[in-house]
């Protein structure tokens, strides 16, 4: 592994400044070990996903496994499809991490199959998940040209869903009728990171005035006054004012969504880090310490925190992925305290994911089990999801950079 690193991961601890806190948690996690398993996952999963005359379709990306199945359950990568880039996302960080070139044409042959969906109308807000965790990440690892016009035209493509007389990007243009105006999703905040790339990197400048709005008029508007968010949020056509607030994929309107809340912390710690604006800054801990104020004992989130069924509940694993890669950013913008908290919250969540309790054993390629997709639609419940993989990987990758700073 390219950034192999040995030594005390304790010491590593007290070099991030948070020996006090970090100390018994950090000394399970070595970041490094965890992605050689993730690296031996990966290889896995491609033998798993060869057909029997030993090729792969590289048009249908791995999903989610479900119940007691062995592999993947893969959908085609395009049209509709909004979680086609996680999959070469994770080739390519796994590919940075390991250095092997095999991951690496994997990476590219999957990362091509997305090419169609630029010539497409555009379907849905999920632009950012499809093209930023996939090229982005392959721009990350190689610096090929090819991801980087990819990444802008994606990004004009998600600003044409742009309202400005609402101030947010259109989720689902063909839901309008049944949510009774504009539609706006608290996951649409994980696609604005791809909308300031592009802004910075040559694109359209003024993506990155449509980024900052969404978010402004997301934070003014889509959560309630303690910092938990809707799903979605219902604008008026004409007039572009607020009409309510409701669910999706939660329990219900007025309920807690893990996932919902996971992405608005991950979401705002982005706009803060582009903006370097206090006011974003001071709502990632809000909507962060809202989400940190309801987790179970082992820091992984029930799929909705106000599921009446309690500790019966299934996990959300993906949530807790999502939340530990954004704290281990977060942690560097906040106050000294504040950081050394986050950090610690994050340590305890990797700690709780990378155990037996949530890691796959050898029956299964994916990395995780565990989280939940749609429980209202009754679809991936308490299952390995590819999302999760592609945060686990992400945290850990971020993870194993910061051990391998200090120990220099
Ligand atoms: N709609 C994206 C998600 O399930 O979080």
């Amino acid at each position: 592994m390219k950034l192999k690193v040995m030594g005390s991961l304790i010491a590593a601890a007290s070099c991030l400044g948070c020996y006090q806190s970090c100390t018994t948690v950090s000394a399970e996690i070595n970041a490094q070990d965890e992605l050689v398993w993730c690296h031996d996952k990966v290889n896995k999963s491609l033998v798993t996903l060869c057909a029997d005359n030993g090729n792969i379709d590289y048009t249908m990306m791995p999903r989610n496994i479900e119940g007691n199945s062995s592999v993947w359950h893969c959908r085609p990568a395009v049209p509709e499809e909004w979680c086609s880039g996680f999959w070469p996302g994770i080739l390519w960080m796994d590919y940075a991490a390991s250095g092997d070139e095999n991951i690496r044409k994997q990476a590219e042959l999957y990362t091509s199959s997305l090419k169609s969906i630029l010539y497409k109308p555009v379907f849905d807000h999920d632009l950012g998940f499809l093209f930023f965790c996939s090229c982005g990440k392959g721009f990350e690892a190689t610096g090929n040209p090819e991801y980087k016009s990819m990444i802008i035209q994606a990004s004009d493509s998600l600003g044409t869903l742009f309202n400005p007389t609402v101030g947010t990007i259109l989720a689902w243009p063909r839901h309008i009728k049944d949510f009774g105006g504009h539609n706006t999703i608290m996951d649409t905040m994980m696609n604005l990171e791809m909308l300031f790339w592009a802004a910075r990197n040559g694109g359209n400048p003024n993506l990155y005035d449509i980024a900052v709005k969404h978010a402004e008029t997301t934070m003014n508007n889509h959560f309630r006054p303690d910092g938990t968010c809707y799903h979605v949020a219902v604008y008026d056509l004409e007039t572009g004012k607020f009409k309510r607030g409701c669910t999706h994929q939660g329990y219900s309107d007025s309920s807690v969504w893990a996932r919902g809340q996971s992405w608005a912390v991950y979401g705002y710690t982005v706009v803060y880090r582009e903006t370097k604006e206090k006011r974003f800054l001071d709502f990632a801990e809000k909507v962060t310490d809202a989400y940190l104020a309801r987790l179970p004992e082992d820091y992984i989130p029930y799929w909705d925190f106000d599921d009446p069924r309690g500790e019966a509940a299934p996990r959300d694993a993906s949530a807790a992925c999502v939340v530990a890669s954004a704290l281990l950013e977060l942690s560097n913008y906040v106050k000294p305290d504040k950081g050394i908290k986050y950090r610690d919250n994050a340590m305890k969540m990797l700690a709780s994911l990378s155990s037996d309790k949530y890691k796959t054993d050898d029956s299964k390629p994916a990395f995780l089990l565990h989280s939940t997709g749609h429980h209202p639609a009754g679809t991936e419940i308490d299952a390995s999801i590819i999302y999760a993989d592609y945060y686990y990987i992400e945290a850990m990758s971020r993870l194993a950079a910061m051990q391998n700073a200090k120990m220099k």
